[in-house]
């Protein structure tokens, strides 16, 4: 599929199907975020593919937004291996997950899976409920699957800013 074309077919789903997803397109989608660049290569990235009963029971406890999705990734990453900016206030551990779970959608959506995307979560209780090591933060939850029969995106999905909002020449 051309860029911008899949680029359009994204959408965030609100209402999965439970038909279970095929190993070999999960594996896909995996590695289409495998290829993604982090700051300085340090790929800090930690990815947890939930599937089994009791994860997605967890998952459950950890937001309200798994609308039925059959898989959930949890995307973490490695705070100890992270691009410091300089001057010493920001890293670049958010922004490598961020890349990451864009390259994981997008390559989800390739093989034709649906996905959304959900920050609506502590990502403390979500770090504690999933066992995770001290070293790791997780900010990125990504539902995937197939959409319902019934699934569409929401109206927003269509509205975007024109180009002349939000990109300034200088
Ligand atoms: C950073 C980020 C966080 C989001 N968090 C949630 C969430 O917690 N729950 C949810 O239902 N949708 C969530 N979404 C989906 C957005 O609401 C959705 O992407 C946006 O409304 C545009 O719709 P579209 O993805 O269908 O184009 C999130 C999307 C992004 C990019």
């Amino acid at each position: 599929m051309n860029f911008l074309t899949l680029a359009k077919a994204r959408y965030s789903c609100k209402k999965f199907s439970d038909q279970p997803v095929e190993k070999e397109k999960l594996e896909q989608t995996l590695e289409a975020g495998r290829l993604a660049p982090t700051a300085k290569n340090n790929q800090p990235q930690h990815i947890y593919v939930l599937s089994s009963k009791e994860s997605l029971e967890l998952v459950d406890k950890i937001t309200p937004c798994r609308y039925g999705a059959p898989v959930v990734l949890a995307v973490a990453h490695d705070k100890n291996n992270v691009f410091e900016y300089p001057g010493g206030a920001y890293n670049s551990g958010a922004e490598d997950a961020a890349i990451v779970a864009t390259h994981l959608v997008l390559g989800a959506k390739d093989v034709g899976l649906d996905t959304c995307w959900l920050n609506f979560f502590d990502p403390d209780k979500a770090k504690e409920l999933l066992g995770l090591p001290e070293n790791e933060a997780v900010t990125i939850l990504i539902d995937v699957g197939y959409p319902d029969p019934a699934a569409k995106p929401l109206p927003n999905h269509e509205s975007r800013k024109p180009l002349s909002e939000t990109v300034t020449y200088r």
